[in-house]
């Protein structure tokens, strides 16, 4: 059959937790605030790994729950906004350094919804049956692109790396999957590039750095995640009651509660990790996914939904069974 099985997950954080009131002393924030306005207590800030450092200890640790061996990878789908290089892609750098053989792999870009854009894919390509095992990465190292002197992003970003392994099997685990996007031309979130060059003669040194409009992103947020839980339950036909998980992009524990409140679910069933992570962007769901199992907060055969939204602007969701 050709149906698409999550058989491993995975995930890793850079060893340097960077809390709260490291931000006290460098822009006019407060603990208190951070904690109040977002849930943030601590983030994991790399020093010396790149995102491809992070995406192949998640790989390997996923590879490793799944039981197998990284030859038997035909397709790495890496979703990242903060890859080690333009060219080549973090995917492509993973097929080398995991020992795969030349299979097809390649990223993608949508922001915070990037791991729902690339399990999609992946789950597509599995069903058509031309792919056999599929490793999906969602990674980051959004602190190259944060600017710490903006006290409304440099409290929120952070680093992580989260992978799943799937198969080609019996049991079909993701029971439907939507993504969406709505083209961001007023610029609510953008992480800029280089400016085209208006002349050879002037060469600025302008860095890339992530730019938002909280409230703007913040309106956006809380009317997708219930949105896009309503979405995969009518499409599917199951119930709020049947969800034991919602595992929702960790970009603020406010969007997350408002949610819960709105959807009249269980707020002990939202899983929150954003306190000890902060926002990572594509690795947010993966590295949720990967710790609520290890946590036993899923085990095999529950269902979970998993939202996603972000710069694009992107959104989507899952309804999966483990
Ligand atoms: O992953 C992609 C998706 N991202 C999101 O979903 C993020 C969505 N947005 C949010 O989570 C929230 O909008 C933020 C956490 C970014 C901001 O919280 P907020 O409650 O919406 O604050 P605000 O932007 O409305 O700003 C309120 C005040 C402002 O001061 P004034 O203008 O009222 O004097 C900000 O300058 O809070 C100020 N502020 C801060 N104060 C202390 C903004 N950042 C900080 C800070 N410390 N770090």
């Amino acid at each position: 059959m050709n149906h698409t099985s999550i058989i491993g997950t995975g995930s890793y954080v850079p060893a340097n937790i960077v809390s709260n009131a490291t931000f006290e002393k460098i822009v006019d924030t407060s603990d208190e605030w951070i904690r109040t306005r977002t849930g943030i207590e601590n983030r994991h800030i790399s020093i010396n790994e790149n995102t491809s450092d992070l995406a192949y200890e998640a790989s390997v640790r996923a590879l490793d729950d799944a039981r197998l061996s990284a030859e038997r990878i035909d397709l790495i789908i890496c979703a990242t906004v903060t890859p080690d290089y333009f060219i080549p892609g973090v995917s492509q750098i993973l097929q080398r350094r995991l020992g795969c053989d030349a299979i097809t792999a390649f990223d993608i870009n949508a922001a915070c919804t990037g791991f729902i854009y690339a399990l999609e894919i992946a789950d597509k390509m599995l069903g058509s049956g031309d792919y056999e095992n599929a490793l999906v990465i969602g990674a980051e190292t959004l602190s190259k692109f944060t600017d710490f002197s903006d006290r409304n992003t440099c409290v929120l970003f952070a680093d992580a790396a989260g992978a799943m392994v799937l198969t080609r099997g019996e049991k079909q685990s993701i029971k439907k999957i939507v993504t969406h996007a709505w083209g961001d031309l007023e610029g609510f979130l953008r992480m800029e590039t280089y400016p085209l060059k208006q002349d050879f003669l002037t060469v600025e040194d302008k860095r890339p750095f992530i730019r938002m409009n909280g409230r703007e992103i913040f309106k956006f947020a809380t009317r997708v995640l219930p949105e896009t839980i309503r979405e995969l339950l009518a499409l599917t036909g199951y119930d709020l009651h049947d969800l034991d998980l919602i595992i929702a992009h960790q970009a603020n524990k406010r969007i997350i509660d408002h949610a819960a409140k709105v959807l009249a679910f269980p707020p002990g069933k939202m899983y929150v990790n954003i306190d000890r992570y902060g926002n990572t962007s594509a690795a947010s769901v993966p590295l949720a996914i990967d710790e609520a199992k290890r946590e036993g907060r899923l085990a095999k055969g529950e269902l979970f939904a998993t939202v996603a939204f972000g710069a694009g602007l992107t959104w989507g969701g899952a309804i999966i069974e483990l």
